[in-house]
């Protein structure tokens, strides 16, 4: 493989996933079918990127264990390059996911080995990350260490992105520091709202979900650049995503008639398909990178599972010319 242009820092998830028509109440069981498979947040963006096309590395952390030697198997088979570090003391992450017979999931995540990743790690592949086009992480590793990955890329010129999946009691603003464009989705941003000092007018309002959704795409945007960041792009699940960047904002629609079946992983889908474009288009692409996002974050919804039900670029192609 020639040099990885995008390099996701995050983690590596086992998931353990059961389907039922419906989730069960507190207290109640049901009958519904299980399935084990790679997923997690970096692993998944990763996995995306490379279907996509991109020439990806993955760091990360899984234990010396089943799920750790499966998560290696699985990325190298897909073409990705493997600098995880082996954490003997920490089993590898691993998910409860239940999804109903609408598509929709409730995940419980352990991040195990994921938590153990060290900014020592992460030294250890300084000049990759320095010489990478695209950056990529989320919230489901060790924090300082994503923050010294973020720090590392943008010293070297990377455009680096941050998707605040899953929001922890313990974000800190400051990861923002090196970020240029962040990725949330709708629950993120509410969270981010009420976490950040700079929106702190907006979060006393009660800004929550369901203003979220009332709001124009003007306001959406004036909201956008009081993160002070210079791209946010909000998804917005069946509605699409909004690109905010500072001068313009454009709202891109989601695809017309997909059937979702299985909505775990649309996020990874959209972020990973975004940063392979990104790296192919150049950084002046973000609309356009965007695009190709939503149609990967909509076919990933057409199949069960995270990972393997990432799209190849053929598939983004044909929808996105359909
Ligand atoms: O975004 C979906 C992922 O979140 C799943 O693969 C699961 O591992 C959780 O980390």
């Amino acid at each position: 493989m020639s040099s990885p242009q995008i390099i996701v820092i995050g983690s590596f998830v086992q998931d353990l996933t059961f389907r039922c028509a419906e989730f069960p109440k507190p207290g109640e069981t049901v009958i519904g079918q299980f399935v084990s498979g790679p997923g997690g947040k970096g692993s998944n963006q990763a996995v995306a990127a490379a279907r996509a096309g991109g020439q990806v590395a993955f760091i990360g952390a899984v234990g010396r264990d089943a799920f750790g030697a499966g998560a290696r198997a699985f990325q190298e088979n897909e073409g990705i390059r493997w600098l995880v570090a082996e954490k003997p003391d920490r089993p590898t992450g691993a998910a409860g996911i239940l999804v109903n017979g609408l598509g929709q999931n409730e995940i419980i995540v352990s991040l195990d080995a994921n938590e153990a990743l060290a900014p020592a790690d992460i030294d250890a592949h300084a000049d990759p990350l320095r010489a990478a086009t695209v950056v990529v992480t989320q919230l489901e590793a060790n924090l300082a260490a994503e923050a010294h990955a973020l720090g590392l890329a943008r010293a070297g010129g990377a455009t680096t992105i941050l998707n605040p999946a899953p929001m922890r009691a313990d974000f800190d603003p400051a990861l923002l520091e090196n970020v240029n464009i962040l990725i949330p989705n709708e629950t993120e941003f509410c969270a981010l709202i009420h976490l950040l000092p700079q929106t702190r007018a907006t979060a006393a309002l009660g800004f929550d979900e369901q203003k979220l959704a009332t709001l124009s795409e003007d306001l959406l945007h004036k909201l956008c650049r009081e993160f002070g960041l210079e791209t946010v792009i909000v998804t917005l699940g069946a509605r699409g995503c909004l690109v905010s960047r500072p001068d313009t904002y454009t709202l891109i629609p989601a695809t017309p008639g997909i059937q979702a079946i299985d909505t775990t992983g649309a996020g990874d889908a959209f972020v990973g398909a975004f940063a392979a474009a990104l790296a192919e288009f150049g950084p002046g692409e973000i609309e356009r990178a965007a695009r190709f996002a939503n149609a990967g974050a909509g076919l990933s919804v057409t199949k069960p599972g995270t990972a393997p039900a990432m799209p190849m670029r053929a598939e983004i192609e044909a929808l996105l010319s359909r």
